[in-house]
């Protein structure tokens, strides 16, 4: 049987097409790149852009109380649980085309060439996108996912606020996007997220698809570092309370604790947002707020480095007489994908001919939320640029993206036909 395929024209078109959404040119480099942060006009537009889209593909689209959007096609057995993909298309404000927008559009695309073909599936398929991946504008990621499999509670998402003091309620409310459905997901039969690798290992090992083994834990703090402003010039050295030498001192100390090698090879650790309070030239910066993102693929490894790091806090506060508080933002264990599904990545990407390879996720993504209600997987694909991400040179070329696409469409089919497991 020839197997059949997704069309690469028409993937690439929408991803450029909502690329156009949010597009800017990026100052430094003049590269154009995307700024869809979460519940912003340009994430309306995108959003809205999106729904006609699943509509023009006939898809019954619901929006539920978090602004999460589910798009659904009819199965032959429309009572059976359906069959889910998705990801998000909110994006950091420095952004490339293709992060969280491939696994929306690559989902639809699978929905066109179901159609083209005139394919009925067993189950019926749902297209998702989740509200607020990122969490750059609400300091919380995975908000939508998290919401719909209940790891957050509905009323703490509403009430998070950006640097504004606007809420996630108020501007979902605004966009339109506030909907009725029940935010709680009842578990579809599996769950399955295309996406670009963002980083630079399935490029240089020459590979096509990455089999994603699951997601490495993720812990994000805030610092709110409090010392005494002051002028520049005339205050004693001794007698100063620099909020800023704190947060330096932590930032080394990130530095430190990876090079010791103590909690593993693997760990990652950023401090991302510093903002230093007045911020002017020649006044000791008198208060700091901070962020730490620290990342491990190796749960207790990640514990111990935040035991130390909470530690180093008191340490850099006495050392530079300044008090800092922090606050967990978000904090997830690392999730292993359904070993199943990932057999099933392997075999439809080894029947097409292309390169594969295992490798867990460094970035976090709504995949790792819906494994908690059902069997989840991703399926990676390159990127060029060394696999950058998170930057207007984000680039995964038309061929990279139909591979991903074509085997979500494979193992989408597959599972779509599936007999039910247990009660499902
Ligand atoms: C999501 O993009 C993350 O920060 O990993
Ligand atoms: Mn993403
Ligand atoms: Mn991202």
């Amino acid at each position: 049987m020839i197997p059949i395929a997704i069309d690469k024209e028409r993937l690439y078109a929408s991803l450029n097409e909502l690329g156009e959404i949010g597009a800017y040119v990026d100052a430094q480099s003049g590269v154009r790149g995307v700024n869809r942060l979460a519940l912003t006009a340009a994430d309306g537009e995108g959003r809205r852009h999106v729904v006609a889209k699943m509509r023009a593909a006939k898809l019954e689209v619901t929006v539920d109380r978090i602004g999460n959007v589910y798009g659904r096609r009819t199965g032959r057995d429309d009572q059976l649980r359906p069959v889910m993909m998705g990801s998000h298309i909110d994006s950091v404000p420095t952004a490339g085309r293709f992060d969280g927008c491939l696994g929306v559009l690559g989902a639809l695309e699978v929905v066109r060439t179901l159609d083209d073909a005139k394919i009925e599936t067993m189950r019926p398929v749902v297209v998702a996108f989740f509200t607020d991946e990122e969490g750059s504008r609400f300091g919380t990621d995975m908000l939508g996912s998290a919401v719909a499999t209940g790891r957050l509670a509905l009323g703490d998402a509403y009430a998070l606020r950006d640097r504004d003091g606007a809420t996630v309620r108020d501007e979902l409310a605004k966009l339109g996007f506030l909907g009725e459905a029940d935010v709680r997901l009842t578990p579809p039969h599996a769950y399955l997220e295309c996406h670009i690798e963002q980083g630079p290992i399935l490029r240089a090992s020459e590979m096509d698809i990455g089999v994603v083994t699951g997601v490495q834990s993720i812990s994000w703090h805030e610092l709110t570092i409090a010392g005494k402003s002051a002028h520049a010039g005339t205050t004693p050295m001794p007698m100063r309370a620099d909020a800023g030498v704190a947060a330096a001192r932590i930032n080394l100390h990130l530095r430190e604790m990876i090079a010791s090698g103590r909690y593993g090879r693997d760990m990652r650790a950023t401090m991302g947002a510093i903002s230093p309070s007045p911020g002017l030239v020649n006044i000791v910066p008198g208060r700091v707020t901070a962020t730490v993102d620290l990342r491990n693929p190796d749960d207790s490894f990640m514990r111990a480095a935040e035991t130390d790091l909470l530690a180093f806090y008191d340490e850099a506060a006495r050392a530079e007489n300044v008090r800092i508080a922090w606050r967990q933002t978000a904090r997830t264990p690392c999730v292993p994908f359904d070993t199943g599904l990932q057999a099933h990545i392997e075999r439809c990407a080894g029947a097409r001919g292309l390169a594969h390879r295992r490798i867990v996720s460094g970035a976090g993504h709504d995949a790792q939320e819906m494994a908690h209600i059902t069997r989840a997987a991703m399926i990676f694909v390159p990127g060029e640029n060394d696999g950058i991400s998170h930057n207007p040179r984000e680039l995964s070329t038309p061929e990279q993206c139909a591979n991903g696409v074509n085997v979500l469409l494979d193992v989408l089919s597959l599972l779509a036909d599936e007999k039910d497991q247990g009660a499902s």
